[in-house]
């Protein structure tokens, strides 16, 4: 039974953590005309309106996106050709973040089980080069893996309903990176104070680069932070980090600047 819907927190801060350094990774991916393959495991709707009840009810946006005034970058620019086709109050989930960024030539595979986000998601990022999957995340990625083209990015976005995710996320990247090792892999997870997120850490037995950011909620349900991990940057995706730092000023306060682990395998 799925409950979360991320109606409710679009455009917090954890979102702005998220979404400014995939708007970075995806700009430095797409830098060479090489095709790229973008995968996500849980995708979401696609595009959210920060007016909608659900958003008003928590006034996380409030506490996020509302209070930033953005430096240019390709963030900045992919919230405002969103917002100039969609209204001021629209905010792009990370589906359409990436179809903006994208290019026709490149292919898109999104997995999303709830119907109904499912369907919306439809609905909002139809294109000829976006697959839109209604099964689960982990086990379709890992099924249609590896892609052509090779080179590529998959974002890992579980919501953490259940509390065994966040090890299955640590074994489900350990099994990407076998069956597709070009593939970068950006892991997102929520620093609760219950601190479970050490779990996926402990389980990643592989070099990867760690981010986390601090920031207030009034009601966020216990959520201090949160944490990136990428597995396999591309050439100089570190500076993805340090740029959601700078362009999240003064909400997102970088914990670690860039803290790196090398863990060995
Ligand atoms: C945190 S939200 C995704 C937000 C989105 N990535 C963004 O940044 O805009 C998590 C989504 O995963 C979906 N979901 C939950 N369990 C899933 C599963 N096993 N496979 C695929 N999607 C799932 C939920 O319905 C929800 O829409």
């Amino acid at each position: 039974m799925l409950s979360y819907q991320h109606a409710y927190h679009a455009g917090n801060p954890a979102d702005l953590h998220k979404h400014i350094v995939l708007a970075e990774l995806l700009a430095l991916l797409t830098r060479k005309a090489r095709p790229i393959t973008y995968m996500e495991t849980h995708a979401g709707r696609g595009l959210y309106d920060l007016t909608a009840p659900e958003a008003v009810k928590t006034g996380e946006a409030a506490e996020g996106i509302a209070k930033l005034s953005l430096p240019d970058g390709p963030y900045a620019s992919t919230l405002a050709s969103v917002r100039a086709s969609h209204g001021a109050d629209a905010y792009p989930g990370s589906p359409l973040i990436a179809r903006t960024l994208l290019r026709e030539t490149d292919q898109l595979h999104l997995m999303e089980l709830h119907s109904q986000e499912f369907a919306a998601l439809k609905g909002a990022l139809a294109a000829p080069n976006v697959a839109i999957h209604n099964r689960d995340g982990r086990e379709g990625v890992l099924a249609i893996s590896p892609p052509k083209p090779r080179k590529g990015l998959v974002l890992v976005d579980p919501s953490y309903e259940v509390k065994t995710e966040y090890a299955d996320t640590a074994a489900f990247a350990m099994k990407l990176v076998a069956k597709w090792p070009e593939a970068s892999i950006l892991i997102w997870y929520p620093i609760l104070r219950a601190g479970r997120h050490v779990e996926l850490i402990e389980g990643l037995k592989l070099k990867f680069h760690q981010d986390e950011v601090q920031f207030q909620l009034k009601d966020g349900k216990g959520m201090r932070g949160s944490g990136l991990i990428l597995i396999n940057a591309p050439f100089g995706g570190e500076a993805a980090f340090e740029a959601a730092h700078r362009q999240g000023a003064p909400i997102l306060r970088a914990i670690e600047t860039t803290a790196r682990f090398d863990r060995g395998r």
